[in-house]
């Protein structure tokens, strides 16, 4: 079922600018491909976000490719690429993005005192200077140009309005006024955005944005009361990832904003029906499972326990619901094939939930389904996007689990033996025992790839309810000194948990390699690879 999206008149349009891919990718462990984030950014089309923050192409020359990739390949919305003031970074950004048919250069500098002192080591003269080349150099190479003050709602609201006026000045079309640390509160960032219209006047004929952090939980309630003070954009990523604790959550400000409209008189045009799906790709992709009380997305959102609810809602759903399930997308599960569904039905299937996938991929898609089909009757559009998404994660120049043979029982020391194919071709084996099962395929993988891992997190969930159902498992690990994360997807649980450990430690291996490069790098060119901000 599809919700028309009610149109809206601009001056109450809220544009929704999407984090995911940059500030959302910044969670630790998350590795995500260039294929996968194309993927994403596809979906995020899809649900028609106004703008798609890709990344931050200065950090590696994966991050580049990235973005690059989501310039090139997906349409609609603006492709922005993060930058500091730093002329390479500005340059970058403009080489990974250019392609796009709407590309956004977004440049940052921190009007803190406490950055300017402590981080940037610098003065406020030179953040002003540095403030006004970045943007005049970056709407040299394009038209459009955002500009965030970093850390603004700590800094003094005066000087970031100066800073504000000389990014206006030099012709920046967005000023984003972040809570990077997530320390205000609703009243004051009012009280903050409503002093920055009035100190620079400028600021109402251009789009006020707000970016805020779920520090102390207030990221959706600062963005609502930034946009009744006037914001026009919103920066939030799908399931509130992001640095620390977060960024704010799309689904709730997107479902706020659609829910109290009547209210307030703003909306977006956000496609709501494509909501749950994106949150289900972007947990499966990041590895960062959604609560299942989590508003909008989550699995009991629209569950009712108590007997006197469920008596409610059977006479009426408005009775303790505030939102239709059917309007967020929650509506997904049903049977969309069997075992006697040809490559033609699977591709159509795939087509409608969103996947384009063709050749080879489509073979193997089709190899995974039936094998599925064998061991489960019915085969539902989850379980669809789960095989599909597990497709995905296989590349060549990577490890693979090939095979696993595992001995345990409540009489016996576990013990498991395993295949694994190298990113060169070659098989190796490794064999190992363990606390269970799991604990000695993991061993068992280490000692095939002869690296030694630290498991972090282990986290296994079902697909779709009933005893046949699909398993899913999320393993975080430290290889080589880095966090890196990988699923898997299985009827078999001990497999599913296998490919997720090949794929984590893959992750790593590959983050490991590029970080190797990037500091060789970053000693010949004497200036060091940013983090993120
Ligand atoms: O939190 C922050 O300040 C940021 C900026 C780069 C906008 O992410
Ligand atoms: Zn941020």
């Amino acid at each position: 079922m599809s919700v028309e999206t009610p149109q809206i008149d601009e001056a109450n349009r809220v544009e929704i600018f999407d984090t995911t891919l940059r500030d959302g990718e910044q969670s630790p462990g998350i590795s995500l491909n260039t294929q996968e984030k194309v993927e994403i950014a596809t979906q995020l089309a899809r649900l028609n976000v106004d703008v798609i923050e890709a990344g931050f192409p200065i950090t590696s020359p994966g991050d580049f490719e990235a973005v690059e990739a989501i310039a090139r390949n997906v349409s609609g919305p603006v492709i922005c690429g993060l930058a500091r003031t730093h002329v390479a970074d500005i340059e970058a950004a403009w080489g990974a993005v250019k392609d796009s048919e709407r590309p956004r250069i977004h440049t940052f500098i921190s009007t803190s005192d406490i950055h300017i002192e402590h981080q940037l080591q610098t003065d406020r003269d030179d953040v002003k200077g540095q403030a006004k080349a970045a943007v005049a150099h970056a709407r040299e190479l394009c038209d459009d140009v955002e500009f965030s003050p970093m850390d603004a709602t700590r800094a003094d609201v005066e000087f970031t309005a100066e800073v504000c006026a000389i990014a206006l000045a030099e012709g920046a079309g967005v000023i984003n006024i972040p809570d990077t640390v997530g320390y205000t509160t609703p009243e004051e960032y009012t009280a903050y955005l409503g002093r920055l219209y009035s100190l620079v006047p400028e600021l109402s004929s251009v789009r006020l944005s707000v970016h805020c952090h779920d520090d102390l939980g207030l990221a959706v309630a600062n963005s609502f009361a930034g946009v009744l003070a006037g914001a026009r954009q919103v920066e939030c990523a799908i399931n509130g990832i992001g640095e620390r604790a977060g960024n704010c959550s799309l689904e709730e400000i997107v479902m706020l904003l659609r829910t109290r409209r009547a209210d307030h008189g703003l909306d977006t045009m956000l496609e709501t029906t494509e909501l749950a799906r994106t949150s289900r790709m972007v947990s499966r992709f990041t590895g960062y499972a959604v609560q299942p009380n989590k508003a909008i997305v989550g699995r009991n959102a629209f569950a009712h326990e108590s007997g006197i609810h469920q008596d409610g809602v059977l006479k009426e759903r408005t009775t303790y619901e505030i939102m239709d399930a059917r309007d967020v997308g929650l509506d997904s599960n049903s049977i969309v094939l069997g075992k006697h569904s040809g490559r033609h039905a699977l591709k159509d299937a795939l087509q409608e939930l969103g996947f384009r996938v063709e050749g080879n991929a489509l073979n193997q898609a089709f190899k995974a389904f039936k094998e599925l089909a064998d061991k489960k009757k019915q085969v539902t559009a989850l379980d669809l996007e789960a095989i599909v998404s597990d497709e995905m994660r296989e590349s060549e120049g990577r490890y693979e689990l090939a095979w696993f043979e595992v001995a345990a029982g409540s009489r016996r020391e576990p013990v498991a033996k395993v295949g694994v194919t190298t990113p060169a071709g070659a098989e190796a084996v490794g064999e190992s025992g363990g606390d269970g099962p799991i604990d000695a395929v993991f061993g068992a993988i280490q000692a095939a790839v002869e690296t030694e891992c630290e498991l972090n997190r282990f986290e296994v969930s079902a697909v779709t309810e009933g005893g046949d159902a699909l398993g899913e498992v999320t393993v975080m690990l430290r290889a080589h000194g880095r966090l890196a994360s990988g699923q898997g997807v299985s009827t078999d649980i001990i497999e599913a948990s296998g490919r997720a450990y090949v794929r984590a430690l893959s992750n790593a291996l590959d983050g490991a390699a590029v970080r190797e490069a990037e500091s060789v790098a970053a000693d010949a060119l004497g200036s060091p690879v940013p983090p993120g901000p």
